[in-house]
């Protein structure tokens, strides 16, 4: 007799930005305690699990060349995670992962968390494990901060490491351009250059996000983007001198705002709706600030099962 074998999985998962990333000090386990308002993007990446006599990952798209291919790779670690979950560590052996990145490397973006979410989501499929997404979270949270949030989508408050979350509710589409800087930047190293600024002097702090959140349900983008604030920010821009001219050409643009997405180098740029984004996305284009650009809007929903 064959064995039946399980179609393919495919999900589809968001990336984020920080609308308000608040950092307290340094604590004991090497993490800071957060309060941010994450942001879901409709900048994407796709990962595909099959069924295979041999475990592996592909990776193609958006900066494939950087991320890793062994067991460090985020997604793999995410299937081992489920699989001891539910306590069948060899079902990992036998899963092919294929991640189509759309969202940067390394770029504050979330985007090795987000595979890592859509993996747990398509092998909870793939295995017809029938688990809640709460659940699912609970694994997230093992693998990284920024796991859990992409499970969920939407805008939510972060605390703890970030992952600890409440919804936040905002009915409104915003409109943002990205700009993805030559190179990414390594998360640890920028917390660690905002500890040491914060060693040498005071630099100041973002405060608390209540007032951001009333902006976000009155879904006025001008109220918003007065209240952006990340600070990560100073320690990003510390390490990449060059991103301070890039947040002004985007404001040049004709952006209501921008940010340094996360631990960055990416920047997100608030504008006023579609069109106006797809203006500054071009006018950024031509002004040799940055790699690519890239318009999206959020919030859109967490890892999702596509039909095919
Ligand atoms: O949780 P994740 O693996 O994404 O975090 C990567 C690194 O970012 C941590 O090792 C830590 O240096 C830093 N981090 C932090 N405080 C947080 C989240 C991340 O210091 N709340």
């Amino acid at each position: 007799m064959l064995a039946v074998v399980p179609p393919p999985v495919t999900v589809r998962v968001p990336s984020k930005i920080n609308l308000h990333l608040s950092v307290g000090d340094l604590r004991d386990d090497g993490y800071h305690d957060l309060t941010t308002v994450f942001h879901a993007l409709s900048l994407t990446d796709e990962v595909t699990v099959f069924a295979s006599p041999e475990a592996g990952i592909e990776v193609s798209g958006e900066g494939a060349r950087l991320v890793p291919t062994d067991d460090g790779n985020l997604a793999v670690r995410a299937v081992r995670a489920l699989a001891e979950h539910v306590g069948k560590p060899d079902e990992a052996n036998r899963v092919r992962v294929v991640i189509r990145k759309g969202i940067p490397v390394a770029g504050g973006m979330a985007g090795g968390s987000a595979d890592a979410a859509a993996a747990l989501l398509a092998c909870s499929t793939l295995w017809n494990l029938d688990l809640h997404r709460d659940e699912l979270a609970e694994v997230a949270a093992t693998l990284g901060s920024d796991v859990p949030f992409a499970l969920y989508g939407g805008t939510a408050l972060g605390t703890g490491r970030g992952e600890q979350l409440v919804p936040v509710l905002s009915r409104h589409t915003f409109h943002w351009v990205l700009a993805f800087d030559q190179r990414g930047l390594s998360t640890p190293k920028v917390y660690g250059e905002l500890d040491r600024l914060r060693q040498a002097g005071d630099p100041p702090r973002v405060g608390s996000p209540e007032a951001l959140l009333e902006a976000l349900a009155s879904g006025d983008p001008r109220r918003l983007a007065l209240l952006l604030g990340n600070d990560l920010q100073a320690a990003a821009v510390s390490l990449r001198p060059g991103l301070r001219r890039t947040l002004r050409a985007g404001v040049s643009a004709g952006a209501l705002a921008g940010v340094v997405s996360g631990s960055g180098p990416t920047c997100a740029f608030l504008c006023s709706d579609g069109d106006s984004a797809l203006k500054v996305a071009a006018e950024l284009a031509g002004a040799g600030v940055c790699r690519t650009v890239r318009v999206a809007h959020g919030p859109v929903p967490g890892a999702r099962v596509c039909d095919e």
